[in-house]
């Protein structure tokens, strides 16, 4: 076995907590090779919650489960931590304008930045989940200058893997005869889920995505279907995804920490990740925005060369700047309220 790794969940008692820490207990995110300490951090009123999803892990008995332990305070909750997963988060309520949802927010991920760059491992890995995550990402990663930047993501691999999904079906093939879909921009309605670089595998040939369904299609149905999945999922389930977030959330961790390998056909398997742009793409460098990406076990890396097609699907171009403008906006409100 490797050296116990320290995973942190903030929102522990939430949930998506509750369908994310079994699995990481069970070695899904990080291998059935590395033991875990799990740090479960939740506010006053959830704690004892938490500790009865601390009892349910430890009547597990899983193998590779070293310790768990719950708090309320980041410092503790954060030291020597490896995997930092930024779930809690103050949700939007009625009549709530946008500024006083970013300013509730700021209060959290204000100072859960600060006890990152005090406390965690020097090769933290964060990523947030809660909403609004790629500016409560921001935030977070503003309030830990010793930290490199790169180490603060934010999650978008949900929208990738209903993207993938979605498309797979309407092919009439399965997830893994699909690859090369890419969410850009924020993780919102405003997103890109792109089909122009994807490709299909049908009948043993792969076949650009566009051509097996047709823009009409995409245009119509795909883009908004993705981008509107979450509000699907709450009317019909009539509670917020919570156990697919989780798997997502494992999923990008594990890509990240282990590395995302090869594809179907030997070539590097991309996905998508909200990390912080260098500039690539017109993304203004900085912003924390979802890009096609691969990682090697190190740093995620922006895949180059895929900008999006706009003769195979007119208006493409339009879509990116649009949910890019949005990251942009809602970075101006936050440099506006002083939280980054
Ligand atoms: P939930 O309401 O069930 O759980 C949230 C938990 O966070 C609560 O137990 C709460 O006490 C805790 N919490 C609040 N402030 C905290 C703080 N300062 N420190 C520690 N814990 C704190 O919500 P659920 O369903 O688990 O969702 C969590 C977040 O994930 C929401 O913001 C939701 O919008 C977001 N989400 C993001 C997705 C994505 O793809 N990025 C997908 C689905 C949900």
């Amino acid at each position: 076995n490797r050296a116990p790794q320290t995973v942190t969940v903030t929102g522990a008692a939430g949930n998506i907590g509750y369908a994310l820490l079994f699995r990481i207990a069970a070695g899904q995110m990080l291998g059935e090779d590395t033991p875990v300490r799990l740090r479960l951090l939740e506010v006053p009123a959830a704690l004892k919650a938490a500790e009865g999803t601390a009892m349910e892990l430890a009547d597990c008995a899983f193998g590779l489960l070293d310790s768990v332990d719950v708090t309320d305070d980041p410092a503790q909750a954060f030291d020597g931590t490896h995997h930092a997963l930024l779930v809690g988060a103050r949700p939007r309520t009625a009549g709530m304008e946008r500024g006083d949802l970013l300013q509730a927010n700021g209060g959290i991920f204000g100072p859960q930045g600060r006890a990152i760059n005090e406390h965690a491992d020097d090769a933290v890995r964060v990523v947030v989940v809660g909403n609004p995550a790629n500016t409560n990402a921001l935030i977070a990663q503003q309030h830990a200058p010793d930290v490199p930047a790169s180490r603060f993501t934010a999650l978008t691999r949900l929208d990738h893997n209903r993207a993938v999904a979605l498309l797979a079906a309407k092919a009439g093939v399965t997830v893994e005869d699909v690859d090369g879909v890419t969410i850009w921009g924020n993780h919102s309605a405003t997103q890109f889920p792109d089909l122009t670089h994807a490709r299909v595998r049908v009948d043993s040939e792969w076949k650009p995505a566009l051509e097996v369904v047709d823009s009409a299609w995409t245009d119509d149905e795909f883009i908004p279907r993705v981008a509107q999945r979450g509000a699907e999922i709450i009317s019909v389930r009539g509670a917020s995804s919570a156990a697919s977030a989780a798997s997502a959330t494992i999923d990008h961790m594990r890509d990240w920490a282990l590395g995302t390998g090869a594809g179907a056909d030997g070539s590097a398997r991309r996905t998508s990740a909200a990390i912080v742009s260098d500039g690539s793409y017109g993304v203004p460098e900085g912003l924390i925005s979802s890009f096609p990406a691969t990682s090697d076990g190190g740093e995620w890396k922006i895949v180059p060369d895929l900008a999006p097609d706009e003769a195979a699907l007119p208006g493409a171009g339009e879509r990116l700047a649009a949910t890019v403008a949005e990251l942009e906006s809602e970075r101006d409100a936050v440099k506006e309220l002083g939280l980054v």
